[in-house]
């Protein structure tokens, strides 16, 4: 597999204050694991072993404790530094150098996705070479990047919560790129909140016909978890599909023996 994943897990976590005066946000519990599982679960399902986490230097060690490089689960893990929240756009800029003119899986630290076929589906999106971003309804879709649809479902531009969005359907967080993309990352300038937008990223690209969208339908379950209802709700949902099935979801270990990256006695 020549794509590498980037899990995005800086920022500061102002919603979840003052649990993140200590703790990471992206290391608070979904039910019964941290919250960073879910999206590596993502990366590891598409087969993706060389991973970069941007975390701050602040909370590097709270990482490191955690995951460390990789290995009890079979992947690499390096982590890169973003000290500072400028964007999604700034920390997969930040790793360019590292990430040397390889594909990118780029996924947020506090996505949670959920669904049937979800592994066969995202290892197809991400073994075709395009980029794609995936779009998901929602009911509150002035919260997100909303995607503008022209009269043949083409996509034609996405707004940044836009305060009358113009269709329910909105950008997911998790992004796959070419190689190509860091020289289209280069010409972004800081939005108004000074951060460098991703949204700028994928209209730069909707611009040259160059973004595919893929829509996740009702099938699927997609959450984010910025506040603390987020976070109960979503450890709900975790709670009663494990209960019910016996059977975990994001589970690290599963996944690593099943993909023959680890054996039994690991
Ligand atoms: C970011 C993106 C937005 C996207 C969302 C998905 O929002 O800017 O387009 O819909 O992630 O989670 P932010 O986390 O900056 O609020």
């Amino acid at each position: 597999m020549d794509r590498v994943g980037i899990i995005l897990a800086g920022g500061y976590g102002t919603r979840l204050r003052p649990v993140t005066n200590s703790i990471s946000k992206h290391i608070i519990p979904i039910h019964d694991k941290p919250m960073i599982f879910y999206p590596l679960s993502i990366l590891m399902l598409m087969k993706i072993k060389k991973i970069f986490i941007v975390v701050t230097e602040k909370d590097f060690n709270q990482y490191e404790k955690l995951l460390g490089d990789g290995s009890n689960y079979g992947v690499k893990i390096n982590y890169i530094f973003q000290n500072e929240p400028l964007g999604i756009a700034d920390g997969l800029l930040k790793c360019e150098k590292y990430v040397k003119k390889q594909r990118v899986c780029l996924i947020l630290g506090d996505n949670i996705f959920y669904g049937s076929d979800l592994k066969l589906n995202f290892t197809k999106i991400s073994n075709t070479k395009k980029n794609t971003i995936i779009g998901y309804r929602v009911s509150k879709p002035e919260n997100y990047g909303v995607i503008n649809f022209d009269k043949k479902n083409k996509i034609t531009l996405i707004e940044e919560k836009p305060k009358k969005p113009k269709s329910n359907y909105v950008v997911t967080g998790i992004y796959f790129y070419e190689k190509y993309i860091f020289e289209y990352l280069k010409k972004l300038k800081p939005s108004k909140r000074n951060e460098l937008e991703i949204t700028d990223l994928n209209n730069l690209l909707i611009k040259k016909n160059k973004l595919n969208c893929k829509i996740f339908g009702r099938g699927y379950a997609w959450l984010d978890a910025g506040t603390f209802d987020d976070l109960i709700e979503t450890s709900r949902m975790i709670a009663t599909l494990e209960a019910r099935q016996n059977l975990k979801v994001a589970c690290l270990g599963e996944i690593a023996f099943n993909n023959k990256w680890i054996n039994k006695e690991k």
